[in-house]
């Protein structure tokens, strides 16, 4: 809801409030943002205004009239150079005769009906309540619109900012944030999600305490560096309790949010376009479009701001065929196989692929050019006929025969020197002519900036969808950017470079996902590399990491799910020992991680045992029995000794739990799994999945058993082991939500103790799913 009183705008949502008003000056004056207010009239806001009686210090008041104004000191809504505040700006404007000086003041606002459209970027969809507020800087002629969009039922409103050029003469932007907040101190953690390629989203937490801090990317994507999505949170705020703001931005290219405590105490957070780097020349009548920031505040401690969060991306930002419909398990090719794949191969393993479960076959890298390697044929999108004799459709026709859909990698922004498209059209790509570049992966990339790179691509992209029956898209981007040149762009505007990349990227989506609606697009940038609302306003799900180690994974799922949703992580169960770390970890604890959000394999399952493909095969039917939940439940991170995640359903009656323990700790074995999310007076099932474990996993302690002696490892272990297996534990227990909510006391963890079934067998890397439906009566 929107409302006016006088000079001052409330705008609300079912549990919050963001307040601001016009000051006297004509500057807007930042009042408010958090829990729920009530408020009636200006007279209930006025308690929330500061009462300046004289500016501070050393300080400069903003004018004559108003001496008691310093901007320095004010909270405001956009912050601006040269008029007094020297904090971090959210508008940086050049003038012709030089001047950075901007002043922009209160002209006019009003409430629109629906989010006017941006005409280059993506943004949330279904909002019907916009408040649009218009500044004019009257010396330059330059107006700066300010665009507040409020998501009701998701607590959530979404800010971002528009530059008009109103004078005959071009102006340089150089800095235009999509959202400022000002607040009256700096009692807050500032949390960030940084990382690297294989080790993304490690969870930072910074006690915001004096001078600049500054979370961005420069990689040219929103990048696994830093993640856009950041909270600032009360210094108690536990997972259920406490206030938390949760903000991320609508935009996949660099981007940029910084926390400033200012000289007198209070905090300033900005988000919106990296400004490093980032010039834009506005000509006459020229507009300039701020990425949509999306801002959330919960008074209910983290989980619920996700919460928040996830349902309005699930809602507002995914979406097409796709947004709320359950995705298909698939087994990707690319660790079974890397480059060297070949028709016959990836059938074999398709078919095994069938035989378990497996509804869509991916074939990875490797397959177009002359692509044996990394270092050639990106750009060349026509099939190897040496690895596939009787073309792509032939393959996919075979797979579908199989019983499977088709899913197909590219990644088309790219382009190896060694390639024909780079031999036909050198002049495509961000490099500098006639200098020394420096590569990634062997490979450039290419300029998006120019449209008629945007068009053939579309073209090429479009032909390749519509050769064979495709059903998924993995679309890959394995480089951050060096040589930030333009061929296509003058000298003046080689500073557009970055931000005109991601709009040829977003027209390129926008075509290709507009033509082919049914196909399930799926991000990846070297694992998660671009993983932000940008990306999932096109394709509904993104890898999350090239790092499938279930260890590793759980973490960065864990981070991720701050900011996203389990429908937008895709997660792979893979080989052990683990290919990026040489972990070995069960095949149960690569499930029991992978299934919460959107399962897939990528391990050659054509080599696996008999034994390896039937657990699979109940991993997958488990799977698609709770599918709905891992996918689109409500999700809940437990804060205890163990990992503990929760996930439940949208009714309340169901729900799955695990609970992970990195190490093992000696004599520690009594251990509790925690619900969340349950209704507290419903009665539940709690259970758990019977297991029967390898007797080699025991060692020689099967003499502590066994009538005779067994040498470890010996045939004679192998026969026992191949008839006798240990029985896990039980866990079957009746029980109210309140309790599965306060902790269930699990069966005793072996310990030195002897072993049967009342014993968990709970060694390093353990893991266990725990099921909670809801009884139909009170048992
Ligand atoms: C990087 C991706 O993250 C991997 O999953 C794989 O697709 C490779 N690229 C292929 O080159």
């Amino acid at each position: 809801m929107i409302k006016q009183y006088d000079q001052s705008f409330v705008l609300e949502t079912a549990h919050t409030s963001y307040i601001f008003r016009l000051l006297p000056t004509k500057q807007l004056e930042h009042l408010y943002y958090g829990k729920k207010l009530t408020v009636s009239s200006s007279k209930d806001i006025e308690p929330l205004i500061e009462q300046h009686a004289f500016a501070p210090g050393n300080t400069n008041i903003y004018d004559e009239e108003h001496p008691e104004y310093s901007l320095e000191d004010m909270r405001l809504e956009a912050g601006m150079i040269g008029k007094g505040d020297i904090r971090v700006p959210f508008v940086e404007i050049i003038h012709a005769d030089g001047s950075s000086t901007n002043d922009f003041l209160y002209h006019d606002a009003k409430i629109n009906t629906s989010h006017t459209p941006i005409k280059s970027l993506p943004y949330a969809l279904n909002n019907k309540e916009e408040l649009e507020v218009t500044l004019v800087d009257e010396t330059y002629a330059v107006t700066l619109k300010l665009y507040y969009n409020v998501y009701y039922e998701y607590d959530i409103i979404t800010r971002r900012a528009v530059v008009i050029n109103n004078n005959k003469d071009e102006i340089r932007l150089n800095r235009l944030m999509s959202t400022q907040l000002d607040f009256l101190n700096h009692n807050f953690v500032f949390t960030t999600f940084n990382g690297s390629w294989t080790n993304e989203m490690n969870r930072h937490d910074h006690a915001v305490e004096s001078g600049l801090y500054i979370n961005a990317s420069f990689t040219g994507g929103s990048s696994s560096r830093a993640n856009p999505f950041v909270m600032l949170s009360d210094k108690h705020t536990t997972e259920d309790e406490g206030d938390v703001y949760g903000l991320n931005l609508i935009y996949s290219g660099n981007h940029y949010e910084a926390v400033e405590v200012g000289s007198y105490g209070k905090m300033r957070f900005v988000s919106g376009i990296n400004p490093q780097n980032f010039s834009f020349l506005l000509e006459e009548g020229e507009i300039f479009e701020s990425p949509e920031a999306v801002m959330c505040f919960s008074a209910h401690g983290f989980n619920d701001m996700s919460m928040h969060m996830h349902s309005f991306i699930n809602d507002c930002i995914v979406r097409g065929t796709w947004q709320h419909q359950e995705r298909p398990v698939l087994l990707n090719s690319w660790e079974a196989n890397y480059f060297k794949i070949n028709e016959q191969k990836l059938i074999k393993q398709a078919k095994a692929a069938k035989k378990v479960g497996i509804d869509l076959f991916v074939m990875d890298d490797g397959w177009f050019g002359k692509r044996d390697n990394d270092q050639s044929s990106l750009g060349d999108w026509q099939y190897d006929p040496k690895k596939l004799p009787h073309g792509l459709k032939h393959l996919v026709d075979k797979i579908n025969a199989i019983g499977l859909d088709f899913g197909i990698w590219v990644e088309p922004e790219m382009v190896n020197v060694d390639s024909d498209l780079y031999r036909n059209h050198p002049n495509w790509t961000i490099e500098i002519p006639g200098c020394n570049q420096s590569e990634g992966r062997h490979q450039r990339i290419l300029d998006l900036c120019n449209p008629e790179v945007v068009d053939y691509l579309t073209d090429v992209m479009s032909e390749l969808f519509s050769s064979a029956n495709i059903k998924y898209v993995k679309w890959d981007m394995n480089r951050t950017f060096s040589d930030i040149y333009s061929p296509y762009l003058p000298a003046n505007r080689q500073q557009e470079v970055f931000h005109r990349y991601i709009i040829g990227l977003y027209k390129l989506l926008h075509h290709l996902t507009h033509s082919f609606p049914d196909i399930l697009f799926e991000g990846c940038a070297s694992g998660g590399n671009r993983f932000d609302l940008g990306m999932l306003c096109f394709m509904p799900q993104i890898w999350a990491s090239d790092n499938t180690d279930a260890i590793c994974r759980y973490k960065i799922q864990n981070s991720y799910s701050y900011g996203y949703p389990l429908s937008a992580i895709s997660n792979h169960v893979s080989s052990t020992p683990n290919h990026q770390t040489l972990r070995t970890t069960s095949l149960d604890t690569r499930y029991n991680v992978a299934c919460f959000g959107i399962l897939g394999y990528e391990t050659n399952l054509a080599d696996l045992s008999n034994e390896a493909l039937e657990e699979i095969a109940k991993q997958i039917a488990h799977y698609k029995a709770h599918r709905k939940i891992f996918q689109f439940g409500t999700f809940y991170r437990v804060n205890q000794e163990l990992h503990n995640w929760c996930v439940v359903s949208d009714d309340q009656e169901e729900a799955v739990g695990m609970i992970l323990q990195e190490l093992v700790l000696p004599n520690h074995q009594f251990h509790q799994f925690i619900a969340r999310g349950l209704k507290e007076d419903m009665h539940y099932h709690f259970f758990n999945e019977e297991k029967q474990y390898n007797v080699k996993l025991f060692g020689d302690l099967i003499n502590t058993a066994s009538p005779v002696h067994i040498k470890q490892d010996s045939l004679a272990h192998q026969v026992v082991a191949k008839f006798v297996k240990m029985p896990g534990e039980v866990e079957d227990m009746h029980t109210t939500g309140s309790i599965l909510t306060h902790g269930v006391c699990l069966k005793q963890a072996f310990s030195a103790n002897g072993y049967n079934e009342q014993v968990r067998y709970f060694q390093d890397f353990a893991s266990r799913l725990y099921f909670i439906e809801k009884e139909s009566e009170k048992q």
